[in-house]
């Protein structure tokens, strides 16, 4: 004797994937990054002469090149150096030194703040790595 048998889905079958669904979608809202900035980390590493203090005055931008890497310094104030990678989050191109409070990207408008790296227009998901820094005398050292 042959039985013709089919499966219906259950209400809490239904509920189950619908609730999925809905944490998938909202993930991918979310974008899985995190565009603020991350803490600034500690003196640990190889000290590396960036730049001189003469060379980048308070409120100055500067792009430097060490070891075969770019990177992104501001000074704030007077006693303070803040350094960043140079490498867009998005696609890895070269962030710019941009206006007077961010960082441009060049090849799709993110910008980051100058501050603390964090994203303040995107596309980019996170935000800039971050390195540490000292002043000594006139020179500006970078911890890589
Ligand atoms: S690679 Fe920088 S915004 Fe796209």
């Amino acid at each position: 004797m042959k039985q013709n048998l089919t499966l219906l889905p259950t209400r809490r079958g239904v509920l189950g994937s619908s609730l999925a669904a809905g944490a998938v979608v909202t993930l991918a809202a979310c974008g899985g990054g995190d565009k603020s900035a991350s803490a600034l980390p500690s003196g640990t590493g190889t000290a590396y002469d960036a730049t001189t203090l003469s060379a980048l005055p308070v409120s100055g931008t500067a792009s430097v090149d060490i070891n075969g890497h770019n990177y992104l310094l501001y000074r704030p104030d007077e006693g303070t150096v803040l350094a960043y990678t140079s490498v867009c989050t998005h696609q890895g191109c070269k962030v710019g030194t941009g206006d007077s409070k961010n960082f441009i990207c060049p090849c799709h408008g993110s910008e980051y703040s100058k501050l603390d790296g964090s994203v303040t227009q995107g596309p980019a998901p996170k935000a800039l790595t971050r390195y540490a820094t000292s002043i000594e005398g006139d020179k500006v050292k970078i911890y890589l």
